[in-house]
């Protein structure tokens, strides 16, 4: 699908070698396509299974630092978007992962995922090599090295609290 070249837009080719003529859409129609996104509701919470435990595993998840990048709440078109993500890029991989190289994103540099709907979305990270939650946490490297570090040293309690109240989102 290709567009008239819009700064702050486009990014990428702005033809393609198809047989449908270039531009194969407009910035009237663009608009209107951003706008029912927009206007898209997320993913609903799971229903509750142990209030007290995912009320700490909230309090948990800000402590150890989760919530530098999985920024709970965003503001959106429509008011607050609670996506539990920055929308930036990062580079949390493990050292012998590889990445891929794509626009302005670095060869091992990926967007923070969005945390919501998590109960639902396994498996997890861009490779889908991790089948658990614990696992995609465990994974965690780079620039979130003390936050996995602090992770891991949660107590048993403090971690099912945690993943419990992940379970919800
Ligand atoms: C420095 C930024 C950063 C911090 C801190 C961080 N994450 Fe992430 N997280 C990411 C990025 C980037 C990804 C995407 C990785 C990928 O796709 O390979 C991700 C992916 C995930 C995923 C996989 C989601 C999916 O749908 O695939 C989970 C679960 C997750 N993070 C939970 C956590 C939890 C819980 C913490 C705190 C213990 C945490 N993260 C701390 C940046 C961060």
């Amino acid at each position: 699908m290709t567009l008239d070249l819009q700064p702050g837009l486009t990014f990428g080719k702005v033809q393609d070698n198809d047989d449908v003529a270039d531009p194969e859409y407009d910035l009237t129609r663009t608009e209107e396509l951003a706008f029912f996104l927009e206007m898209m509701a997320g993913p609903p919470r799971a229903p509750s299974v142990d209030a007290e435990a995912e009320a700490e595993g909230e309090v948990v998840f800000a402590q150890v630092g989760c919530d530098l990048c999985h920024v709970p709440v965003l503001d959106g078109a429509e008011g607050p978007v609670a996506l539990y993500s920055d929308l930036l890029l990062h580079e949390i991989l493990p050292a012998d992962h590889l990445g891929i190289e794509e626009a302005s994103a670095a060869m091992r540099e990926f967007r923070t995922a969005p945390l919501w709907g998590l109960s639902a979305t396994a498996p997890y990270t861009h490779t889908g090599e991790a089948d658990t939650i614990d696992q995609a946490i465990r994974l965690h490297d780079g620039e979130a090295v003390t936050v996995r570090a602090a992770y891991e040293a949660l107590t048993d309690a403090q971690r099912d609290a945690l993943l419990a109240f992940l379970n919800t989102l």
